[in-house]
């Protein structure tokens, strides 16, 4: 098989949503998954569109409450397309008997392939050959080519091409309980020349969304084309009838889609008409869209080769493909974030997380103009992120656990525990540590790009303003001399307060030692931001955000007084008093229930609750070692004062690793990450499983609701950083490789400052190349030898064997 392709070769009802998700087409302002264009939702399909960042609230009542959401909204559904013979039945994929089948995702050209040839009930055999795309290179144009071809028939066949707003959101089943249409339709028209539009406006936001479509029937045929019809107030079709002999008949739809948010239009409808006009058919599109695809691919391949591989080079191209789909040089001007789960399903209702700490490496090595646009949509929101730290009492910038259009905090009021039934409290909003996250990524993108107009326009704002919400946040208890910093919630989700307190007085738990060390760090990176700075700037910010040289004096202090829970023998506490909290037995639990990577769902269904063991949803104290280098973490740990060895940072591994349910499909990447030089081959056995996160869906079931980015790009960055031992330290590119076993190839396209570089490395050499560019040399480094390269030019080294090895991340 490809290593481009991603194919299935029958048709699997069961598996449909899945694939669905796997098999969407977008291209970083909307996308639409791989549904079958005659489906519409019901139990088996579930075809939805999602523009990128569009959301609409709506007010729901659970459990006699009201509880309000901000939604990625599934707009109109531009898919339909489907045909009967005669006045038979319209052709549905689950009313026939399929006899060949395959359906193929091509990754390099970014098409959906479908060929099937199957039987209908009156014993007459049709081939459906269709292709699709949603344009990279035009982003508001998607298309469907059909080749149907009469194998043993002949007669009048009608096609039917519909535009259907009657569509909702109920993608995720435990959602299904909230309000869900988000949509009202405004207008609905025959635009003349084969082409129908579909206005509709969400009932909050009030976007107005338009698409526009054109339906055409091989040559002369659409002679034969019925006025289009508005077949209810959200659905209209139209419908061409065409008489056919054995020759394939080939069907074209071409859609256009806007919305009032777009910039450089005058009105949506307009915009949508002369879009498709601009259209002239399907392979004019897909030669622009694989163009398109090629550039793409030429900046962000990786290849990845040798006797121990098995398909690693397609997931990696899969994983790839779907970052780029989410986040592309579309993404740019529109306020759009990085979600969580794509725009591939309803998970997660299309929020902005922390995730962005495993998706930005991939981005600034590749696109770094896509992670400016992400730091940008967190800075728009600045204001929301004031206003929220200000109703907490606190200074500077808090910026929100799940962030959606206005930038207020948008976790979930209350979530629904399907083991049990019921609708529990939320309290993941006091993952406060990603407002460490923001200045964690604000930091390397700067270390890797050097990028003054974003760090002087808005970038050190931003840090300053969440390093003063630290420096508030923390405060100090005379009988420890240190500084506490209370009611939060770590990476690890289970835990949100102490046991047997009420969640909502407990608020949350004392020194998550992640955060911590990560405010530490940030604390006293603060200082190196305003020392960036030309005086002015530094002037301007400092007024701006009322910060003053004794608010600085007290984040030297917190940096170097923070507490972090530690225990015997140099391990890390995740919390204060976590020490205190049960074992778990965990093979009972294995033994009982099988999957157990959802235990807190499944001990508060037994009556029961996660916050009383020491368990893990996700790596916690160990995302310390998967941000921080061992040098990085020993000298955090001198600073706050506190003797911590790098050999301590292997039991830490082991203590946590084994009390870690993996209900993220993040801790897969983490723990690939940590173990990657110590434990080589339990590591790549989670760098496996994480690569499966979707393919696979090894939460069994969750991929269908949306893809996992932070996965999909962790396992990329574990290539490029930990494979290949990339750093971006004082402008220079470190490299430090080491191949897993069975792999003795790899091949990495980057960009740094400037040089788009060529990257081989096999197990004895690392061979660098630049091409040729207007750019300023750069320094290259493997393990302390530094090199110059010029544009166009090239460096090799030759590399020390494994067993020689000594000094590394985590070694
Ligand atoms: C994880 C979070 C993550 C979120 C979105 C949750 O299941 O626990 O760490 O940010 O999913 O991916």
């Amino acid at each position: 098989m490809s290593d481009w392709h991603i194919d299935y070769t029958s048709y699997d009802p069961a598996e449909e949503k899945l694939r669905e998700a796997l098999c969407t087409l977008g291209n970083g302002y909307f996308a639409t998954r791989g549904a079958y264009a005659d489906a519409a939702a019901d139990e088996r399909h579930y075809p939805g569109t999602y523009v990128a960042g569009l959301y609409n609230r709506r007010v729901s009542a659970v459990e006699g409450r009201e509880v309000e959401n901000e939604d990625l909204v599934n707009v109109p559904n531009w898919l339909p397309l489907t045909f009967r013979i005669g006045d038979g039945d319209w052709f549905s994929i689950d009313a026939v008997e399929i006899l060949s089948f395959l359906q193929r995702l091509d990754l390099e050209r970014g098409e959906l392939l479908r060929d099937v040839r199957f039987r209908d009930a009156s014993g007459r055999t049709t081939r459906w050959r269709e292709r699709r795309l949603v344009s990279m290179g035009d982003c508001h144009v998607a298309a469907l080519q059909v080749e149907l071809t009469p194998e043993d028939w002949q007669g009048e066949v009608t096609v039917r091409s519909t535009l259907d707003a009657g569509v909702t959101n109920g993608g995720v089943a435990r959602y299904r309980a909230l309000a869900s249409r988000h949509l009202e339709t405004l207008d609905a028209r025959d635009e003349g020349q084969h082409r129908i539009s579909l206005r509709v406006r969400t009932t909050q936001s009030r976007i107005e969304i338009v698409q526009a479509a054109r339906l055409e029937v091989a040559d002369g045929a659409t002679a034969a084309a019925e006025p289009a019809v508005r077949q209810s107030p959200d659905l209209i079709g139209q419908e061409v009838r065409v008489s056919t002999g054995e020759a394939p008949l080939r069907i074209e739809k071409i859609v256009a889609l806007h919305t009032a948010r777009d910039p450089a239009i005058a009105e949506a409808r307009l915009a949508a008409l002369e879009t498709l006009d601009r259209c002239t058919g399907y392979e004019a599109l897909a030669r622009q869209h694989a163009m398109a695809w090629r550039h793409l691919w030429d900046r962000c391949d990786i290849g990845f080769d040798g006797p121990g591989c098995n398909g690693e080079q397609r997931k990696l191209r899969l994983h790839i493909f779907h970052l780029l789909q989410t986040v592309s040089p579309h993404s740019v001007n529109r306020d759009i974030g990085i979600p969580a789960r794509g725009w591939h399903g309803e998970a997660y209702r299309g929020h902005i997380f922390w995730d962005e700490l495993f998706i930005l490496p991939f981005l600034t090595l590749r696109l770094p103009h896509l992670v400016r646009e992400a730091m940008r949509y967190r800075y728009r929101r600045i204001g929301a992120a004031r206003r929220a730290a200000a109703a907490e009492g606190f200074r500077g910038a808090m910026f929100p656990w799940q962030s959606g259009s206005d930038g207020r905090e948008e976790s979930q009021q209350l979530h629904l525990n399907p083991a049990s039934g019921r609708w529990l409290p939320d309290r993941s909003h006091r993952q406060r540590h990603v407002n460490a996250a923001i200045c964690y990524n604000i930091w390397r993108y700067w270390e890797a790009t050097n990028d003054t107009e974003f760090m002087y326009g808005f970038g050190a704002e931003m840090f300053l303003s969440i390093a003063q919400f630290w420096g508030s946040i923390a405060s100090y208890d005379p009988t420890t001399g240190r500084y506490d910093i209370k009611g939060v919630v770590g990476p690890d989700e289970f835990h949100t307060g102490y046991p047997d307190t009420d969640a909502d007085e407990a608020g949350g738990l004392t020194n998550n030692a992640y955060t911590n060390v990560l405010v530490a760090w940030l604390l006293a990176r603060a200082r190196d931001v305003m020392d960036l700075l030309p005086p002015d700037r530094l002037t301007e910010i400092m007024e701006l955000t009322g910060l003053d040289e004794a608010e600085c004096e007290r984040w030297h202090e917190v940096c170097r007084k923070l507490k972090v829970p530690l225990l015997d023998d140099g391990i890390i506490s995740q919390f204060e008093g976590y020490e205190n909290l049960r074992e778990l037995d965990w093979q009972d639990y294995v033994a009982r229930y099988g999957n157990i990577q959802r235990l807190d769902r499944i001990l508060e269904a037994e009556g029961d609750d996660v916050n009383r063991y020491k368990v893990s949803k996700q790596a916690d104290v160990l995302m310390i070692f998967y941000l921080f280098s061992a040098e990085e973490v020993t000298q955090i740990f001198e600073q706050l004062g506190y003797a911590f060895g790098r050999q301590a940072i292997r039991r830490n591994v082991d203590y946590h690793l084994a009390r870690t349910s993996h209900g993220s499909t993040l801790s897969l990447v983490t723990h690939a990450w940590v173990l990657a030089r110590s434990d080589r081959e339990h590591s790549w056995q989670l760098f496996q499983r994480g690569l499966d996160s979707d393919i696979a869906d090894i939460q069994g079931g969750t991929t269908k609701e949306g893809i996992h980015t932070g996965a999909m790009a962790g396992t990329v960055d574990i290539v490029q950083r930990n494979y290949l031992g990339l750093e971006t330290r004082a402008g220079t590119l470190h490299f430090n490789p080491l191949l897993p076993e069975g792999v003795e190839w790899l091949h990495v396209r980057l960009q740094f400052r400037q040089h788009r570089l060529d990257i081989d490395v096999t197990p004895t050499s690392l061979d660098i190349r630049s091409r040729p560019e207007v750019a300023p040399m750069i320094d290259v480094a493997y393990r302390s030898h530094y090199r110059k390269l010029i544009p166009g030019g090239r460096q090799r080294f030759a590399l020390v064997s494994p067993s020689a090895r000594s000094g590394s991340r985590t070694e």
